[in-house]
């Protein structure tokens, strides 16, 4: 698929069918997160792979995710991350995001119906998967096959112009 094709056969998934997901297209998900760069080439990128219905329950008490197969949750290691030395600034939370976009991208390319999640309770994530003080979840990603029925919303479509978000100097 061209690339900016596949761009655009992205959408927000908010309807998951019970169909499971293939762990041969799960595994190749994963490894274009594993693929993707982070600042300094350090890697705090860390990936809770959750299938069960049991954990996926766990999210859900977190969230709202829609039935799917399965969810990622894309977390960074805090201490592992690159730090700006000039003033401080983190970069895990920008590594975990460019895996979370890769495994996206490639979930898209294999058919594979996604949602990206932020609106989720880091308390809740973090006492239900007991995460160490360092792991930072970033976003959950939701994976599976839609519903026949479910269509992209009208958000999809609606992006600014070219025009409103580049400036050229
Ligand atoms: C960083 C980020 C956080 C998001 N968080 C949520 C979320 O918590 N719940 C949800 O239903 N959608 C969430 N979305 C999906 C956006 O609402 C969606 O991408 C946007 O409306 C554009 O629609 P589209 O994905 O269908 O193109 C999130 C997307 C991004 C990139």
């Amino acid at each position: 698929m061209e690339f900016l094709e596949l761009v655009k056969n992205r959408y927000s998934c908010r309807s998951f069918s019970d169909k499971p997901l293939e762990q041969e297209k799960l595994g190749a998900i994963l490894e274009a997160g594993r693929l993707a760069p982070s600042a300094v080439n350090y890697q705090p990128v860390r990936i809770l792979v959750v299938k069960s219905k049991e954990g996926l329950e766990k999210i859900e008490k977190a969230t709202t995710l829609y039935n799917p197969a399965c969810a990622l949750i894309v977390c960074a290691e805090k201490d592992k991350a690159w730090e700006r030395k000039y003033d401080g600034k983190n970069h895990g939370e920008i590594d975990a995001t460019i895996a979370t976009d890769h495994m996206i991208l490639s979930a898209t390319s294999l058919g594979v119906n996604s949602l990206w999640v932020c609106r989720f309770k880091e308390q809740v994530i973090r006492e239900e998967f007991a995460l160490e003080d360092n792991i930072v979840p970033i976003n959950i990603l939701a994976l599976g096959y839609q519903n026949e029925d479910w269509k992209p919303t009208e958000n999809h479509t609606k992006r600014k112009s070219i025009e409103e978000i580049v400036k050229y100097y």
